[in-house]
């Protein structure tokens, strides 16, 4: 029997040991689900608290339930460490790394790197490993192939095998999680394909194998970059419908009601997570390397990034129909995740909106059930989510809905506040008429 048989035998069977690099908002989740499957999982991660939280069977990850981690710990289907050399005894890996963007808005690899670098010493015949963070097309054969096929005796597709299957997790979800969202498998040869789904379809529902790894790198930039330009351009109709005078909430319920060839997008404060804002741009950079300028992703890029100067600047505005400078005016901020009802703060276009009512001399406070804490990377401030809520939109001179959480009652928010700025249209359904309301 070749080792491709041998490795697809073991992992159809489940006898394969897998173990899961990076134990986040993707790792988890797919640790979890290849552990439900009947597979002995080990999650490897350096940083301790999730490694200590997890062999205490506690999730930290709202989509992961802490009693199908606990059973699971239990059981003895999951394990976690920070020792990477469990790796010498594994057969299949999946790296769920971190991919940011550096400050000047090229890719950081740092993550990749590191965790190739450590798995590099481990590799032996037999093991398959699919890449799942997201990255520029060709990071899975021109960065991990030469880092992880050192060894000349192992030969990529015949001794060990390598993919890239692209992460559309969207936390938050409950009708598409891990499990029943389809994934995309390109191998670095048609071997490492095979292998790779062979090794997901146990856990998965669908897994849709491609002709190489770099058509599964295109296809997940391809999904953010769609959603990334259509926001730019619905974030663009706001400015348009404001000059106009039209409301464009209005305009866009309307288009929506078209039962085909449109999707509805929706405006708002900027983008945020850690996919749409970022991926994109990791495309526009590798095409640079082409003489190759990605003019849409510029542009929807330039127009999403300016957002949350144009919710300062909107905010400016009324503040001003009301008789009152933003300098010296008490500001709270409502929601600091980038998207509901999440505590995920990455990218958070609530960090730039913050960040420049400050900067206009605005007394900011921030509130978010899910974020008791953010700090600005950059540029180095902190902040405590404030306590009462209710008793901070009594007395901020504006309150700005950066986020759309769920458990807020906009009606009592509308009610008590001097002036509501809504970046969301989350009082749309509450106060249509209300004269204290802006929107968007
Ligand atoms: N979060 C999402 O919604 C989402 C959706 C689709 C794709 N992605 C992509 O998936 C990847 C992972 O994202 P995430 O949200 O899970 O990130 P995360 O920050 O939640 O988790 C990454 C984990 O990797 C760990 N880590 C760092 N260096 C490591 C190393 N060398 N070895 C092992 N572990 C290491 C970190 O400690 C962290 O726990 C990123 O490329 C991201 O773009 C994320």
């Amino acid at each position: 029997m070749s080792v491709k048989e041998d490795l697809i035998k073991k992992l159809k069977n489940k006898d394969a040991r897998i173990a899961i690099l990076g134990l986040g908002y993707v790792g988890l989740p797919l640790a979890a689900v290849f552990a439900e499957a009947g597979f002995r999982v080990m999650g490897i991660d350096p940083d301790s608290r999730k490694v200590d939280s997890l062999k205490n069977g506690i999730s930290y990850i709202p989509d992961v339930k802490t009693e199908a981690i606990a059973k699971l710990v239990q059981s003895g289907h999951l394990t976690a460490t920070v020792d990477f050399s469990v790796l010498r005894d594994v057969d299949a890996v999946s790296i769920c790394v971190p991919t940011p963007l550096r400050q000047t808005g090229d890719p950081d690899m740092s993550f990749i790197i590191s965790a190739a670098d450590q798995l590099a010493t481990y590799m032996h015949q037999g093991v398959v490993v699919v890449l799942q963070s997201t990255t520029y097309p060709g990071t899975t054969r021109e960065l991990l192939l030469p880092k992880l096929g050192t060894d000349p005796d192992l030969k990529v597709g015949e001794d060990w095998f390598l993919a890239f299957s692209p992460e559309r997790v969207d936390p938050g979800r409950s009708d598409y999680m891990t499990k029943n969202t389809p994934k995309v498998m390109g191998g670095i040869t048609e071997a490492c394909g095979e292998v790779a789904t062979a090794w997901y379809k146990v856990g998965i529902d669908i897994v849709h194998q491609v002709s190489s790894a770099e058509a599964a790198e295109m296809a997940k930039l391809l999904e953010n970059t769609f959603r990334m330009i259509n926001i730019g351009l619905v974030n663009e109709l706001a400015i348009m419908c404001e000059r106009l005078g039209v409301d464009v909430w209005e305009v866009i319920d309307a288009a929506a009601t078209k039962p085909f060839g449109f999707m509805k997008f929706t405006p708002g404060p900027g983008l945020g997570g850690h996919c749409i804002p970022i991926d994109p741009l990791y495309l526009s950079w590798k095409m640079k390397s082409f003489n190759y300028n990605a003019r849409f992703i510029e542009l929807a890029s330039e127009i999403n990034t300016n957002m949350p100067r144009y919710v300062v600047s909107r905010v400016m505005e009324a503040l001003n129909d009301r008789s009152k400078p933003l300098k010296g005016s008490k500001v709270l901020v409502l929601g600091a995740a980038y998207k509901p009802d999440v505590d995920d703060v990455r990218e958070s276009p609530a960090l730039d909106v913050i960040g420049l009512l400050q900067k206009k001399g605005a007394l900011v406070e921030y509130h978010d059930p899910f974020i008791p804490h953010i700090q600005h990377e950059y540029d180095g401030w902190h902040m405590d989510s404030i306590k009462d809520v209710m008793q901070a939109v009594q007395e901020a001179d504006a309150v700005v809905i950066v986020t759309n959480h769920k458990v807020y009652d906009y009606d009592a928010i509308v009610a008590s506040a001097k002036f509501v700025f809504d970046s969301r249209n989350a009082t749309q359904k509450v106060v249509k008429d209300s004269e204290n309301v802006v929107r968007l």
